[in-house]
């Protein structure tokens, strides 16, 4: 069941998104050499609920952060802890949920730590653009399919591959609704697209091999080949012509000034 929602709805989505863009950005304050992903777990809480949300994914089938952290070539969920110290040339994906008057917001950005290699570098920019090129398709009239052929194309274009196991989401009352949103496909395929259906469009693109393995831990997932992997994250609204994003990176890129990729 896909939920459509009204203008109204949106506006309390686009406030909780907000809120995880501005949480986004103050863990970008913080990240440098030295820092541990548990220190940037705790400003992330500490800075939602003074935003009077709740960490959206916190107890989330007993997830146990704020914070999603992964580090090089961690893919997504890494767990926050105090003996991950980031190090020069890392990179790390920080995906962020609020939960704020009923509707969740989710999105996620990968940030440099200090200095990175150019092809990481390069890496991170074709997920972020990926991204991009997935919104472009989240229009009515458009199908699942053309969103994720558009984010697939424009990746193994590249020489990347695209993980396949963690997909993108409906997002709404719920951090996960229907539908699944794919960051691959085929043209023409899948659901038509509706205005006002809300979901959340998240590549995971890995340098080298597609396939995951997941850490003991049982939420951490890795490359199976420790090649590193980038994952951008932004929920929109589907509409006629051009999606409504409700996150952005805006503030996130004024933190990090001339070092945004
Ligand atoms: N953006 C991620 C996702 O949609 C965040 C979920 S983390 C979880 O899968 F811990 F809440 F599962
Ligand atoms: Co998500």
């Amino acid at each position: 069941m896909i939920f459509l929602k009204s203008d109204d709805e949106i506006e309390l989505l686009r406030e909780s998104n907000q809120i995880v863009a501005k949480t986004l950005a103050e863990v970008a304050k913080l990240i440098k050499p030295g820092v541990t992903t548990a220190q940037l777990d705790k400003i992330a809480e500490e800075f939602i609920r003074d935003n009077g949300g709740v960490p959206g994914f916190l107890g989330y089938h007993g997830y146990p952060n704020t914070l999603c952290t992964s580090v090089n070539e961690q893919v997504v969920h890494g767990i926050p802890s105090d003996k991950v110290i980031l190090q020069d040339g890392d990179i790390v994906s920080v995906d962020c949920g609020v939960f704020k008057n009923d509707f969740h917001g989710d999105s996620a950005y990968t940030f440099c730590v200090g200095e990175v290699k150019p092809e990481i570098v390069a890496l991170l920019k074709a997920t972020k653009e990926s991204l991009y090129k997935g919104i472009e398709n989240a229009i009515e009239g458009k199908r699942l399919g053309d969103l994720g052929n558009a984010i697939q194309t424009y990746c193994e274009e590249r020489g990347y591959s695209v993980v396949r196991e963690m997909i993108g989401h409906g997002v709404g009352r719920k951090l996960h609704e229907a539908p699944e949103v794919p960051n691959y496909g085929k043209k023409g395929n899948g659901i038509m697209l509706k205005s006002g259906m809300t979901i959340a469009i998240e590549p995971m693109i890995n340098m080298g091999s597609r396939n995951l393995v997941f850490e003991k831990d049982g939420w951490t997932t890795r490359t199976i080949d420790r090649k590193p992997s980038a994952h951008f994250e932004h929920s929109v609204v589907v509409r006629k012509g051009k999606a409504d994003i409700l996150s952005t990176f805006e503030y996130i890129e004024q933190v990090l000034g001339n070092k945004a990729i």
